[in-house]
């Protein structure tokens, strides 16, 4: 009977444990300690056994009771607690929506206008933002006792590199690694040792074309930079261009788009002032030319076969100008309040 007993507990604990819902812990309840069951029998028998086994019967039944008692209270708390947990999962509930980031400011002038180029055939090529000399002064006609290095004054490293001043390094890189035609653009940031204010950051961004082939002319560039303009700023922008100097172009201009707010006359409906322009009608974007024969001769192109065209934009300049932004700081801030606004 001590090994009945055993047995019992045993199968009791385990079908206990196994129950996975209040009703299936109920039927192991009954069944192993309802009022019919085995144990109870054993239990009500006890009285009438011989005396020696009593006393061994007795202590065994009991303790069998006592175990599978507590497993049930242990089971039906677990059952209770998981039912509870389930109960906290509420379907009705509205879901919790995430908040969906979006590509920065500056990203989204950068895609417009790749896209843009993209679409007129040019090519995007990539280069170092840490550079050497040569690539960002000498090879594009700017040696060393040349004055526009002072513009561009940056940052030294040790052994001597520096952090490019602008995305035309990109123009001696791509040329040196192929033979013309050449159509790319290039995108990406650029340093300055300039004092940082609301319009000048040490860091900023730049876009830079070049166009190389067999009779590439002025007409050329001034009709792609017009199309540029009219996508980025309306299809009624205008361009000009004005003479300007640098040393990797000859002849060399700034261009400028006409107002998108004013359309290009100066002056708003209400006979104020244009804000954008500041009257004049025209908005400076960036400079560009007829690449210098220099600069073919550098990365050995010959400039009796070819021509070509080459302009830079800053990146900020036209976010600042699309979306009415008055300080470039604001770029690089991270302040989550200002990007969340585009
Ligand atoms: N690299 C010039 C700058 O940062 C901008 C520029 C001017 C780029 C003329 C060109 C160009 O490609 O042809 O000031």
């Amino acid at each position: 009977m001590l090994e009945e007993i055993a047995n019992l507990e045993k199968q009791a604990l385990t079908t206990i444990a196994d129950a996975g819902d209040e009703q299936s812990l109920e039927e192991a309840r009954v069944q192993f300690f309802g009022r019919r069951s085995r144990l109870r029998q054993i239990l009500s028998g006890i009285g009438k056994l011989p005396g020696d086994q009593r006393r061994s019967v007795g202590q065994a039944a009991g303790a069998a009771q006592k175990a599978i008692e507590s497993a049930l209270a242990v089971r039906q708390q677990a059952l209770a607690a998981a039912a509870e947990a389930g109960d906290a999962i509420d379907v009705t509930l509205p879901g919790r929506r995430r908040r969906a980031g979006a590509p920065h400011p500056l990203t989204q002038i950068i895609d417009d206008l790749v896209s843009v180029l993209a679409g007129m055939g040019f090519s995007v090529a990539d280069g170092p933002e840490v550079e050497d000399e040569y690539h960002n002064f000498d090879a594009l006609n700017t040696p060393a006792d040349h004055p526009v290095r002072d513009l561009h004054d940056t940052f030294y490293l040790r052994d001597g590199r520096l952090l490019r001043t602008h995305t035309s390094t990109v123009q001696i890189r791509v040329m040196e690694s192929q033979p013309p035609p050449v159509r790319v653009i290039s995108h990406g940031r650029t340093y300055r040792r300039d004092t940082v204010d609301a319009t000048h950051h040490m860091v900023f961004h730049q876009i830079e074309g070049l166009y190389v082939d067999r009779g590439v002319s002025l007409g050329d560039l001034k009709s792609t930079l017009n199309a540029l303009g009219r996508r980025l700023m309306g299809e009624r922008t205008n361009i000009r261009l004005r003479p300007h100097f640098f040393p990797f172009t000859e002849p060399s201009v700034e261009y400028d788009f006409s107002c998108s707010l004013c359309g290009g006359t100066g002056s708003l409906a209400d006979g104020s002032g244009c804000r954008v322009c500041k009257g004049t009608g025209w908005i400076e974007i960036g400079g560009a030319g007829m690449v210098d024969p220099n600069v073919f001769a550098a990365v050995g192109y010959d400039p009796e076969e070819y021509t070509g065209f080459a302009f830079g934009l800053g990146i900020e300049r036209i976010a600042m100008i699309c979306h009415g932004i008055d300080d470039i700081r604001l770029f690089l801030d991270s302040d989550l309040r200002f990007t969340r606004q585009f």
